[in-house]
Order: structure tokens, then C-alpha cells, then sequence
């Protein structure tokens, strides 16, 4: 029997999530909503749902299996808590929520009405990432000292949507929402978790054009339990687009480069290392979580390891106000909230 979705919010990635559920077999697509009715609508019809203005209406009404939620940060958690409520198996877009509290809300929530729970953390679908933490894995290298992570993408643009640039909606700027795929991705290739944040941001949005309360820079220095430092440089002014990670071993050197491919140097010369042909991130990542749907695999850590994203995040804005290292707890970087 095939899985039933509806889609909640119909913004800009949630075209690629209802391309993703038509791609994946056994899947059939319900219904999207949006309290933008058109852009609902305009969604419903190219692929061939229903449409409502209210999601909680429309998971009353077509009771899907499952719910993709591609809100604004601060709906995150009350669009999660009532889904799992109504026994929906919840795929949460990135980040998981504004606050490690509400994290911990959206785990139990899903724990006590036994559904499952997945939070998008993409980066660990793409192919350059998969490649990289396999040479990781794999040692050749030597030990791995260091991993220097840079994106530079114009934000205070026009076509961002205006609740990005309010603190309250979006709970940062740059840093929280470009900084959770970062996070991820050095917490993942690196299997470990981060320990300490010492950051510094700027709040210059005004300057870009752009009345905004959010930073639109920052750079965080990161230690790791496995005690492999690691640096995230975001730029989000008037920058030249880059998306690289280099990562440093004692016998040479990766560098991943989104879109572009992995290279690695052994010699002090960077060679391209022969890519496999890629299934696309949001395929794979729905593949996953319907088999964990259907009881064919699991996804019960994707919960709290999403929260402990947040917790570098809340760690990295406290950094910033208060200009020293922080610690995050152990017991919050925990497994189990
Ligand atoms: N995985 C990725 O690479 C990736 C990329 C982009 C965005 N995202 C994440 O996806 C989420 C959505 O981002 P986006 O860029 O699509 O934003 P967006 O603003 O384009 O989409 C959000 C949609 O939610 C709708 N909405 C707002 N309040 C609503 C409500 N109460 N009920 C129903 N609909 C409501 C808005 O009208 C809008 O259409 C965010 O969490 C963002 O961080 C992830």
C-alpha cells in the first residue's frame, strides 16, 4: 500500500521535497498547504494535489501517513507537535527548531504518539560529502588535524523570503540557517560531536539594503569531542558565492567543494577524485526515511543529533554576546534528550 504525504508550506524547497515523492516508489502525494493560497495552489496543481490555506484543517481532512514540513523556523514547532499528535510520521526540514527546548518538545512529542521523525539535514545526501567521509574513513591520508569549513552566498537579497531576516522568525541569520549545514556536515564527516564554540558575528544587514535583526556574518572556531578543531567562515554581504571544506592530515590534504567535486592531494597538488553518478540528496533522504515509515530501517537518533545542532548554534550565539569559549554541556550533546 502506498504511503500517503502532505506537504506543509509551499515555498522555495518545497518544490524539491514534492519532486523527491514522486521519485520515490510506493509514495503518493495528498495535498499541500500554505496560508498563501496561491502559491498552494499553484504547487497542488503541478503535481496533481489538494490544496488548503490551513494544515491543520488539511491533516484533519486527508489524514496522510506522513507530513513534509518546509515552514518558517518558528512554526517548526507547533507544526510538528500537531502532526506527530494526529499520528503523522514527520520529515522536518533544517533546523530542527529556535531553541534546543523546543527540540526536546518535538522529540517527546514524536515518542509519545509513536511516530517517526526525521529532520533534513542534507548535507549527508550529497555525493561530494559521502565521497569525502569515505576518505576519511579509509585513513590514507594520515590523521586528520584540522577541517576549515567557508560559504560566502549573498543573503540580504530580494528574493529571500522577509521572515529570514527577523530574529524572532528565523532564530539568526547566516549563521543558524547556513550554520546548521555546516555543523552537520563537520559533525558527520567527522563522526564526532562539537564541544566548545568560541564565534564572532556582525549585524550589518542595514548596510546590504535590508532592515534585518539577524547577522549577516560569522566566524566560528569549533573544538570536538575527538579533539579535531574545526572553523566555519560565513559571509553573507556582498561576497563572490563559495561553498568549500578542506580538510588537513598530517600526509595531506581534501578539498570538497559543493557541486563541483572532491579533490585530494597527497604531493602538494590536488587531484579530482572520480565521482559516481548521484542520486539526488532529497531522493535519498526520502528513500530513508520511508523505509524507517515502514518499519525497514530507523531514524530514531536523526531527533537528538538535529537538537545538538541547535545546541552548537544557541552555544555560538551566546559566544558572540559574551566574547569567550563556550562549553556545550555534555548532557545536552547527548544522544538521548
Ligand atoms: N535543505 C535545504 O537545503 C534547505 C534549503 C532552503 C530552505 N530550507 C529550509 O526549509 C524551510 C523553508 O524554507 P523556504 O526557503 O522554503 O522558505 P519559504 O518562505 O519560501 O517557504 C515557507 C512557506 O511557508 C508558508 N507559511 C508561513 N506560515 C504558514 C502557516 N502558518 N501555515 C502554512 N504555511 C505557512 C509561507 O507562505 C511560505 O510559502 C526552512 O526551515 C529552511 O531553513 C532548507
Amino acid at each position: 500500500m502506498d504511503v500517503t504525504v502532505a506537504v506543509i508550506g509551499a515555498g522555495i524547497i518545497a518544490e524539491e521535497h514534492l519532486q523527491a515523492v514522486e521519485a520515490v516508489e510506493g509514495l503518493h502525494a495528498l495535498a499541500i498547504a500554505d496560508i498563501n493560497a496561491q502559491k498552494a495552489e499553484m504547487l497542488a496543481e503541478r503535481y496533481n494535489t489538494r490544496s488548503y490555506i490551513d494544515y491543520q484543517d488539511m491533516i484533519k481532512t486527508e489524514t496522510p501517513n506522513m507530513v513534509i514540513i518546509t515552514l518558517p523556523h518558528y512554526l517548526h514547532k507547533e507544526a510538528s507537535v500537531f502532526s506527530a499528535e494526529q499520528g503523522c510520521h514527520i520529515l522536518l526540514e533544517k533546523p530542527m527548531a529556535l531553541t534546543a527546548a523546543e527540540c526536546k518538545e518535538i522529540i517527546q512529542s514524536a515518542r509519545e504518539n509513536r511516530v517517526q521523525l526525521m529532520v533534513g539535514h542534507i548535507q549527508q545526501y550529497f555525493q561530494e560529502n559521502r565521497t569525502a567521509k569515505q576518505i576519511v574513513q579509509q585513513k590514507d591520508l594520515g590523521s586528520l588535524v584540522m577541517i576549515n569549513e567557508t560559504r560566502n552566498l549573498p543573503y540580504f537579497t530580494r528574493e529571500r523570503p522577509r521572515w529570514f531576516f527577523e530574529c524572532s522568525k528565523a532564530g539568526g541569520g547566516i549563521v543558524m540557517n547556513l550554520g546548521a549545514h555546516c555543523i552537520d556536515k563537520i559533525q558527520w564527516l567527522l563522526d564526532t560531536k562539537v564541544s566548545q564554540v568560541l564565534a564572532a558575528m556582525t549585524y550589518k544587514g542595514e548596510e546590504a539594503g535590508v532592515a534585518a535583526d539577524v547577522e549577516g556574518s560569522g566566524l566560528l572556531f569549533l573544538h570536538t569531542e575527538r579533539g579535531i578543531p574545526a572553523s566555519i567562515s560565513l559571509a553573507g554581504y556582498e561576497v563572490i558565492p563559495k561553498q568549500r571544506t578542506e580538510l588537513i592530515f598530517t600526509n595531506g590534504m581534501m578539498k570538497v567543494e559543493m557541486g563541483k567535486g572532491v579533490w585530494v592531494s597527497k604531493n602538494g597538488v590536488y587531484e579530482k577524485v572520480a565521482s559516481t553518478k548521484e542520486t539526488l540528496p532529497f531522493v535519498r533522504q526520502l528513500t530513508d526515511f520511508v523505509r524507517a515509515v515502514k518499519g525497514e530501517g530507523t531514524v530514531k537518533k536523526s531527533g537528538p543529533y538535529a537538537k545538538s545542532i541547535i545546541e552548537v548554534l544557541e552555544a555560538g550565539y551566546q559566544s558572540h554576546e559574551q566574547g569567550k569559549m563556550v562549553s556545550v554541556p555534555p548532557e545536552r550533546r547527548a544522544d538521548q534528550p
